[in-house]
């Protein structure tokens, strides 16, 4: 696992320009599995997580390609071997996003069950409730969610979906499965986040026809196939605001470009409580952090709320904001760990249950620390972008996941920042 050394003290300055977002390119990529043929995906990000998924598409009989930086082709044939493997399966999650899209086209599905990870417990019985209800008889056997139509059918039967929580990769399971269903399935209280309303958008393109995105009813009318498309995703509004946090913490003056602003107002709202001034444009977002700052509490919830991938790269910037601020993770029970780390940096964070409270310090001391996962390896970034002396911080494979080009995104802001294997 590669170490990247960061050198403290140094306020971003300057423009960097924010990728294509992690979380829709993964969901679009499995929602490629609903056609026969060709899709050209543009606006990809080069991270590891994105390479897993093309390798899933080969090992499963298609085929995946970089065109160039930032453009994947995708081949889906007529017909494909419907097992993930678990090899592959567990170093990406959202391999899980495969489910709705196999039973779908094919009627048979066995997925490998990821497991869980760092941030917590992460079961699939809102996917399985989900795509049960349009008519799949699915079980649990040998470490695969695996099943198919009932009776032996081709289609699966649309129908009413109420979800108990509005879960993303539910949602996007469900609308996937439902693309291809006879007749009309309405999903209630599903998720609304921004990756949804792009994945329906990406659908319809392809000759889906589903109404709702972004509301909490969505409404899909099956078709009988779908066909390849060429489709740009939307920019990771969680990159931008890792870079928007970084920029604050370390009392810099940064433009995030390429971003949609609607997508980030929890963030944006949070930052300005802060202090920190934030001016949107049409697709950049200019953000001021000379201060001076004040504590507030955070809770995380789902979309339009403030994101649970964002919590921990807060937490390291109200690590030195003078007070007490709260955060409340709603989302991941496991998601705190990142106060482990942030402890050795000088941190003054207490946990109590779900709730953290933060007592601010003057500075953070540099140390030797240890991302465990891709949002708590941004946090420990911003907090060695924060400190005094040299942080050396270990399990980089974890931000490679999902963050392109950190290093040298960095460099270009004035970052002190150098990688060692
Ligand atoms: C997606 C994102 C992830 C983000 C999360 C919440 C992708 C690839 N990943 O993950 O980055 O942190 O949304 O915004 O898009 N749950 C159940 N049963 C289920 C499904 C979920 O109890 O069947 C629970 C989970 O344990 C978790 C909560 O619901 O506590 C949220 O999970 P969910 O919205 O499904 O997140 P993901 O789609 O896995």
């Amino acid at each position: 696992m590669g170490k990247l050394i960061i050198q403290g003290g140094i306020p971003l300055e300057g423009r960097v320009p924010i990728s294509g977002a992690k979380n829709a390119t993964l969901t679009v990529m499995a929602a490629c599995f609903l056609a026969s043929g060709e899709t050209v995906l543009e606006n990809i990000p080069q991270i590891s997580d994105v390479d897993v998924m093309m390798d899933i598409l080969r090992d499963m009989g298609g085929d995946a390609q970089w065109l160039e930086p930032g453009v994947i082709r995708m081949n889906v044939p007529d017909s494909i071997n419907c097992r993930s493997s678990y090899i592959l399966a567990k170093k990406v999650r959202a391999s899980n996003l495969l489910l709705g899209p196999l039973i779908g086209r094919f009627g048979w599905a066995e997925v490998a069950l990821p497991g869980g990870d760092n941030i917590g417990t992460r079961p699939m019985d809102l996917h399985i409730k989900g795509i049960s209800g349009l008519g799949a008889d699915l079980k649990i056997e040998h470490g695969y969610i695996l099943g198919g139509i009932q009776g032996g059918g081709k289609r699966l039967t649309g129908g009413k979906i109420y979800l108990d929580f509005p879960s993303v990769g539910a949602t996007e399971n469900i609308m996937m499965a439902a693309t291809l269903a006879k007749g009309q399935t309405i999903i209630e209280n599903c998720a609304k986040e921004p990756e949804i309303v792009d994945l329906a958008n990406f659908l319809n393109a392809m000759g889906a026809r589903i109404r709702g995105a972004g509301t909490d009813l969505i409404r899909i009318d099956g078709v009988n196939e779908l066909r390849g498309t060429r489709y740009s995703v939307i920019p990771d509004r969680i990159e931008a605001g890792s870079y928007m946090v970084a920029a604050a913490a370390t009392h810099g003056r940064v433009i995030v470009e390429n971003v949609i602003p609607t997508h980030l107002h929890s963030i944006t709202a949070k930052l300005r409580e802060i202090g920190i001034k934030v001016e949107e444009g049409d697709d950049k977002i200019l953000v001021d952090g000379r201060g001076p700052f004040r504590p507030v509490d955070v809770k995380t919830l789902p979309y339009p709320g403030f994101p649970t991938d964002m919590q921990s790269q807060l937490m390291a910037l109200l690590t030195t904001v003078k007070g007490i601020s709260l955060i409340v993770e709603n989302v991941y029970e496991n998601r705190l760990r990142v106060v482990d780390e942030l402890q050795r940096m000088g941190a003054q964070i207490k946990i109590e249950g779900r709730t953290a409270v933060i007592d601010g310090v003057d500075k953070l001391s540099s140390a030797e620390v240890k991302a465990t996962d891709l949002r708590a390896g941004a946090a420990l970034i911003i907090a060695g972008l924060m400190a005094e002396g040299e942080t050396e911080i270990c399990g980089m494979s974890h931000v490679e996941r999902g963050y392109e080009h950190i290093e040298a995104k960095l460099t270009s802001l004035g970052a002190r920042i150098r990688r060692i294997l």
